[in-house]
């Protein structure tokens, strides 16, 4: 199969376009045709040698993908040769071919062409998972999630106004605000000029955020704090903004506040297999009748995966960038 390879971790010309082996697809695993796959922020975290492949996922980069059932591994029954759909992978993804276990592998949603399904297992199952099966937001309930340009944020807009909560979200640019309100954001915050504290609490007439949807970790953390209504839950699921920052227990105590952080990538299986599922009957359904629809920045081939990766790095794309090998 053709792979994106590196010799060392470092930059995006780091990366280039090889031959591998085809992967075996074990007990219970299916091998893909990748169609697409996407680039995820912590793609260039692992590029650069910090965020190492969980033990028995491939050294190849990449999370999600599209793509046609090629060969079923022992045990697999409710797959077939031929099938289109999108997976869920711990690692990969930018390669033509990929092994990825049956219960990471889904539907594509009806509507939806191949290449762009490719957009969407990551951005579903980490805002589906958290926000909704972890953090439990309802109908009327308020919601902040920041970075709402990016992949994870235009897919939290768009899931959570669908849900019927009120949508708040942070951006850096005018452009990337506008699209945050073009996707059902109530209120899109620049964080570069705005406290997106106050401006919440102005909005909501003091009662702050029920859910809050976290890119930036340390940077945050006290703010968004201070931005939880009484029994607010705030997730964190990125560390944009560092690892390491002081709680204060008084602040979070006196709202009977909850901080919680999850990660993906290195869930079991089966707590992966249950999400997959729950994807596809609670969001899926929503995509295809067009509620919820993918944002993509650009399609690339897989050989521009440099630019893919500076794309992403610099900020520049709104949504998802998407490479086909
Ligand atoms: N834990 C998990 O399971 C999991 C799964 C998927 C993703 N993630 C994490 O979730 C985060 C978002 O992922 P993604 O795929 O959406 O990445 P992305 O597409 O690169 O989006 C990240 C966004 O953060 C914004 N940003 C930068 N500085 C900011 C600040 N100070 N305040 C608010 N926003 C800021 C950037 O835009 P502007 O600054 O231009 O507005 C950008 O749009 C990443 O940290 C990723 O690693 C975690």
């Amino acid at each position: 199969m053709r792979a994106v390879t590196q010799t060392a971790p470092g930059g995006p010309e780091t990366l280039a376009v090889t031959e591998l082996p085809d992967p075996v697809p074990g007990p219970g695993e299916v091998l893909l045709d990748v169609a697409a796959t996407a680039v995820n922020r912590a793609d260039l975290l692992q590029r650069q040698g910090f965020y190492p492949p969980p033990p028995g996922a491939s050294d190849v980069i990449g999370l999600e993908c599209s793509g046609t059932v090629a060969a079923l591994g022992e045990g697999v029954t409710d797959l077939a040769v031929g099938d289109e759909v999108c997976a869920l992978l711990a690692g990969g993804g930018y390669a033509s071919r990929v092994a990825v276990p049956a219960g990471q592998v889904m539907a594509l949603p009806a509507g939806v062409d191949l290449v762009t399904a490719a957009a969407l297992p990551e951005v579903a199952c980490t805002v589906w998972s958290n926000v909704f099966m972890v953090a439990g937001l309802r109908p009327g309930d308020v919601f902040l999630v920041h970075g709402g340009g990016g992949g994870i944020g235009t897919f939290a807009i768009q899931l959570a106004a669908a849900s019927g909560a009120r949508v708040f979200t942070t951006a850096g640019s005018e452009d990337k605000l506008a699209r945050c309100r073009e996707l059902g954001a109530e209120v899109a915050i620049n964080y570069r000029e705005d406290d997106f504290v106050d401006v919440v609490r102005r909005a909501t007439d003091g009662r702050g955020a029920d859910v809050v949807l976290d890119n930036m970790g340390a940077k945050y953390l006290s703010r968004n704090v201070d931005v939880l209504a009484d029994e607010g839950r705030l997730v964190v699921i990125g560390m944009q903004g560092g690892t390491k920052a002081e709680l204060d227990i008084a602040r979070l105590l006196a709202k009977r506040g909850a901080v919680i952080a999850t990660a993906l990538r290195s869930r079991p299986l089966d707590g992966k297999a249950r999400i997959c599922a729950s994807v596809v009957e609670h969001v899926w359904p929503l995509v295809a009748d067009g509620t919820i629809r993918p944002v993509v920045s650009a399609v690339l081939p897989l050989e521009e995966v440099g630019e893919a990766h500076r794309m992403i790095e610099s900020g520049e794309a709104v949504g998802k960038v998407l490479l086909t090998p």
